[in-house]
């Protein structure tokens, strides 16, 4: 982390987890782990039926509530999909872009992502941008490029004051929901090039202003040494965050004093 020049954030993503009626008790637990959120913000991703109730239980609370997905389009004849304009109305700040899952179960391609991208940022919303390779990108060694090209796909057309409401997450594939997580220095060096991509198209201080997380089995006990590492901004975390302790370990880690 670097906190003078950007935010660092931990974010939940609920995936297809929890139910409505859970998530007041979860929040009321959180609640007491956790102090009142000194240099983090923390995000919950939660499922779109349950925002309202995840905006009801965090109200008056530091935490923010994020999307896990929207439809590029404005509006229209799309059905079952919902739009950037539904999420900000009701008074979701974030929304997570190409989640890996998303990508692979779903066929949503780097020319949708940059699609999503540009909605979300057009209707005011923070998108939290999803890259990551497969084991088998990164035993071909072609990790580098690949990332690159995800990260140039997914901000193609954004202009620089828009770059400072994008987030993204390295997310290796390998590591989602495995238990196994990319070393410290394996996360800060792709993170670190995430920031030169940035830097090359946007200039440097657009760049050391992006908050760039790790997702992939982050979890209580690896939180203090990823967030340790000076490009990695926090945390998109999947089933840590389902449990109020582990969630408020994460973000009290976050929160220690900087060296
Ligand atoms: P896990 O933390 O369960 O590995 O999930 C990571 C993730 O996909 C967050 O978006």
């Amino acid at each position: 982390m670097n906190r003078k020049y950007r935010k660092t954030i931990i974010a939940g993503n609920w995936k297809m987890n929890m139910l409505a009626s859970d998530i007041k008790p979860f929040a009321e637990e959180l609640k007491a782990l956790v102090p009142k959120a000194k240099w983090c913000e923390m995000v919950f991703c939660v499922p779109f039926v349950n925002i309202p109730a995840a905006l009801k239980a965090f109200k008056d609370t530091r935490v923010a509530v994020g999307a896990q997905n929207l439809n590029e389009n404005d509006h229209g004849a799309y059905t079952g999909e919902v739009s950037a304009a539904m999420l900000a109305d009701l008074g979701v700040k974030y929304v997570i872009v190409g989640h890996s899952e998303r990508r692979r179960y779903y066929g949503e391609t780097d020319t949708t992502v940059n699609k999503k991208v540009h909605a979300a940022v057009n209707a005011g919303l923070y998108p939290i941008i999803c890259v990551g390779e497969s084991i088998e990108q990164r035993e071909m060694g072609v990790t580098g490029e690949l990332i690159a090209f995800q990260v140039k796909s997914a901000l193609s057309g954004l202009a620089a004051e828009q770059i400072h409401k994008i987030v993204i997450a390295y997310e290796p594939l390998w590591a989602i929901g495995t238990g196994k997580t990319a070393t410290a220095e394996q996360a800060n060096e792709v993170c670190n090039s995430i920031r030169a991509i940035i830097r090359k198209l946007y200039g440097a201080r657009t760049a050391r202003s992006v908050t760039i997380q790790y997702g992939g089995s982050m979890n209580e006990t690896n939180a203090a040494e990823l967030l340790s590492k000076l490009d990695i901004d926090g945390g998109l975390i999947g089933g840590a965050s389902l449990v109020p302790e582990k969630f408020a370990a994460i973000v009290n880690a976050a929160n220690q004093e900087q060296a």
